[in-house]
C-alpha cells in the first residue's frame, strides 16, 4: 500500500490580530484588549491541521504532509514563525518559495470577544499572488511528492488562474489523486464548472456553498434563489451539475452536514465547547483533519465510494479538533494535535 500523502497547495500569511470587546464603528477609535503576531494563512493553517491530525502518538505520525506556497524572502516571517510551526507539525517545506522583493501575505485580523470570538478578516496577498502566478511552475513543484492515490488540498488565496489550472489537473481521472477544494474566499469572478467537475470534496461554510452556487458559471439558470436554500438542498447541486463526490458544508456552532454523490448524507453535531476564545482557523483544522482521515483511506487503493462508510466518524473527528482550535487564540497555534484530542 502507498504510504499516505497531503500536499496542501495554498497561502501562507502573517496574522496581526487585534482581540477587542467589540468592533469599532466608522470614524470611532477603541481601546481594544491586546495584539497578537502570529503564523497563519489558509493553506499553511490547513497544512499544519493535515500534520497535527496525523501524529496519533507524539512519535507516530502516519500520514506524509507538503506544503507548497510562497512567501517574501525579505522579512524575518517566515523563518522566525511559519517554518518553526509547519515543521514542528509534521509538514515538509521544501516546496515552499522564498521571493525576493515581496512580502509574506499577511491578514489584519479582529477578534470581537464580545460577540463569542467571532472573526473579521483583511487578507493582503504579497507573495501568494507573485509567487504562485503560473500553474505549470506550481505542478512541477508536486513532481517530486507521490500523489497517486494522494490528496490535494487547495483553498482561494492563491490566484485564480493558477487555482483552476490546477483545478483541471487535479481533477482529471487519469491522474489518480482526489482534490479538496475549500473555496475560501470564494472567487468574485466565478469558477467555470469544467474545472470544478470531478472533485472528491468541496468543503465550504454556509456563506461559501451559497456564493459557489452563485459563481459557478454554468449555475446561473438555477430556478431559485439559493440563499433561501438548506444545507440539504445545496449539497445537490454539487453533486447533479458538476460531479463533485463529497459534500461538506460546516454550520459554525451547529457543527456540519456531509453529502456524498452515492447519497449518504447527514448531519454531525459541534462538540461540546467549554469557551470560545477566537474562532480563527477552525474552518481550516475542519479540512485538514477530514484531508488526514481521507488521505488514509484513499492510500489503500479502495474506490473513494467505500468512504461513505467513514465519513461520519471523519466528521465528527474534525468536528472535535475544530472545538478543541476555538477554545486557544491564534490560528495554526489552536490547531490540536490528534493525541491531545
Ligand atoms: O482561516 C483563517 C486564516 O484566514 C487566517 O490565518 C488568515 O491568515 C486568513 O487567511
Amino acid at each position: 500500500m502507498a504510504p499516505p500523502q497531503i500536499c496542501v497547495i495554498g497561502s501562507l500569511n502573517i496574522d496581526f490580530v487585534t482581540y477587542t470587546p467589540r468592533c469599532p464603528d466608522a470614524g470611532e477609535t477603541l481601546t481594544a484588549s491586546s495584539l497578537a503576531i502570529s503564523a497563519g494563512g489558509k493553506g499553511a493553517n490547513q497544512a499544519v491541521a493535515c500534520g497535527r491530525a496525523s501524529f496519533a502518538s507524539k512519535d507516530t505520525q502516519n500520514v506524509s504532509v507538503s506544503m507548497i506556497g510562497a512567501v517574501g524572502a525579505d522579512d524575518p516571517y517566515y523563518a522566525a514563525l511559519l517554518r518553526p510551526t509547519l515543521e514542528g507539525s509534521g509538514v515538509s517545506t521544501t516546496g515552499i518559495k522564498q521571493m525576493k522583493d515581496n512580502q509574506t501575505g499577511s491578514a489584519t485580523i479582529i477578534v470581537d470577544e464580545g460577540a463569542g470570538g467571532e472573526n473579521r478578516i483583511l487578507f493582503v496577498p504579497g507573495a501568494n499572488y507573485t509567487g504562485m502566478d503560473n500553474a505549470e511552475a506550481v505542478l512541477a513543484t508536486t513532481r517530486d511528492i507521490h500523489l497517486e492515490q494522494g490528496v490535494v488540498v487547495m483553498q482561494g488565496e492563491i490566484p485564480r488562474a493558477t487555482t483552476l489550472g490546477l483545478m483541471q489537473h487535479f481533477n482529471d481521472p487519469a491522474c489518480r489523486s482526489h482534490l479538496i477544494f475549500n473555496p475560501a474566499p470564494v472567487f468574485t469572478e466565478g469558477i467555470p464548472l469544467s474545472a470544478l467537475a470531478g472533485t472528491s470534496v468541496l468543503a465550504m461554510n454556509e456563506t461559501e456553498a451559497v456564493l459557489m452556487t452563485k459563481t459557478v458559471q454554468e449555475f446561473l439558470t438555477l430556478p431559485q434563489q439559493t440563499q433561501d436554500l438548506k444545507p440539504e438542498e445545496l449539497a445537490p447541486l454539487f453533486h447533479k451539475h458538476a460531479q463533485v463526490q463529497i459534500v461538506l458544508i460546516t454550520l459554525g456552532a451547529k457543527g456540519a452536514y456531509y453529502s456524498t454523490i452515492t447519497g449518504k448524507q447527514g448531519f454531525v453535531p459541534s462538540a461540546a465547547v467549554e469557551k470560545v476564545v477566537d474562532t480563527t482557523a477552525a474552518g481550516d483544522t475542519f479540512v485538514g483533519y477530514f484531508a488526514a482521515a481521507l488521505a488514509e483511506f484513499v492510500a489503500t487503493g479502495a474506490p473513494l465510494a467505500g468512504f461513505d462508510a467513514q465519513i461520519d466518524t471523519a466528521v465528527q473527528k474534525a468536528n472535535v479538533a475544530a472545538a478543541g482550535c476555538v477554545q486557544r487564540k491564534g490560528a495554526m497555534q489552536s490547531i490540536p494535535f490528534a493525541y491531545e484530542i
